[in-house]
């Protein structure tokens, strides 16, 4: 596959979510709803519209492509776990946690809003994840949504994404070891991630081997995903990033390029782009999406 071909097919895919992103942050009220404040919505929208790389939608797109699942239902849910991350990244530049003036060159919410502005546009948005996969507008059986439902949940709360954050502060204060890095990063980055991979075969209706498999690709992505920002953290600059770099040595993060060096890091990223697309090998050539978006995840440069 052509690098422009990957890329247009990256761009197409964040076109389409943020379209519906778009109409999903609407001023309008949806049925069972009474109003949406205004200043609220804009909040929201800043966190959700304001640029981002939309990886995690466009590896649900991909994975669910690969076992032939409905396009429409795949972006529906490629938004509803946009909004998790978003959120996750509103509450992550809070002052009580990485305290972030930066986000994808922008300021961050707390920062053009309030504090509390951002704090209730990131709990409005993990609620509102719920509501875009439960909606009778996302066309998927009752049984298979209520399994999104579950695995996201899980993805994102005390034994995922919002569990990673908490031993992710903890680490600030104490010296972790290199096992209990990788199980934070499984975490707070890499629940999401491998939640992306794994519900494409899941939405899709897929034999448990495929979602087996795909769950495995997932994991070994979201963690060259994290060693990849961990780097890029210690080497870029924030013009680069649209955040600031430079971070996670200042607040003695716990970070596997922090314990073994950039070198270490960058072989293990690429023993890791091999691993995930040895993943892939029984899907062939109707991978090579997903193939492609692993390398990408694992070299990025922002
Ligand atoms: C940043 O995620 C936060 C981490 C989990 C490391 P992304 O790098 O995917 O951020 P956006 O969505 O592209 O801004
Ligand atoms: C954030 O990790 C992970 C989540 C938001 C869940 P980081 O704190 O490393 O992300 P950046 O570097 O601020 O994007
Ligand atoms: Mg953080
Ligand atoms: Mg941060
Ligand atoms: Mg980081």
């Amino acid at each position: 596959m052509q690098d422009e071909l990957f890329l247009t097919t990256l761009q197409d895919h964040a076109r389409d979510v943020e379209t519906l992103l778009g109409a999903l942050l609407s001023s309008e009220p949806l049925p069972g709803e009474v109003a949406r404040p205004q200043r609220l919505l804009a909040a929201m929208r800043h966190g959700v519209l304001a640029g981002g790389k939309r990886m995690r939608p466009a590896l649900v797109i991909e994975s669910a492509r690969l076992f032939d699942g409905d396009c429409d239902a795949a972006l529906r849910v490629a938004a509803s776990l946009e909004c998790v991350h978003c959120y996750s990244l509103i509450h992550d530049d809070l002052p009580a946690m990485d305290d972030d003036d930066l986000r994808r060159g922008q300021p961050t919410v707390h920062k053009a809003f309030d504090e509390a502005a951002a704090i209730l546009a990131g709990d409005s948005l993990l609620t509102y994840a719920f509501d875009v996969l439960a909606s009778p507008d996302t066309d998927l059986p009752a049984a298979i949504k209520m399994d999104l439902v579950l695995r996201l949940a899980r993805a994102s709360g005390p034994g995922g994404m919002a569990g990673g954050q908490a031993l992710d502060l903890e680490a600030e204060t104490k010296a972790l070891i290199e096992t209990e890095i990788r199980q934070l990063q499984a975490m707070k980055t890499g629940a999401l991630i491998r939640f992306a991979c794994e519900a494409g075969p899941v939405l899709a209706g897929a034999p448990d081997a495929d979602i087996e498999r795909l769950t495995h690709f997932g994991r070994i992505i979201g963690l060259a995903f994290q060693l990849r920002d961990d780097v890029l953290d210690l080497v870029s600059d924030s013009a680069t990033l649209g955040k600031a770099a430079g971070k996670d040595a200042a607040r003695n993060k716990g970070t596997l390029p922090a314990l073994y060096g950039v070198d270490w890091t960058e072989r293990t990223l690429k023993d890791l782009v091999d691993e995930a697309h040895a993943a892939l090998a029984p899907y062939g050539v109707r991978a090579e999406m997903l193939s492609r978006l692993a390398t990408y995840v694992a070299t990025r440069e922002k």
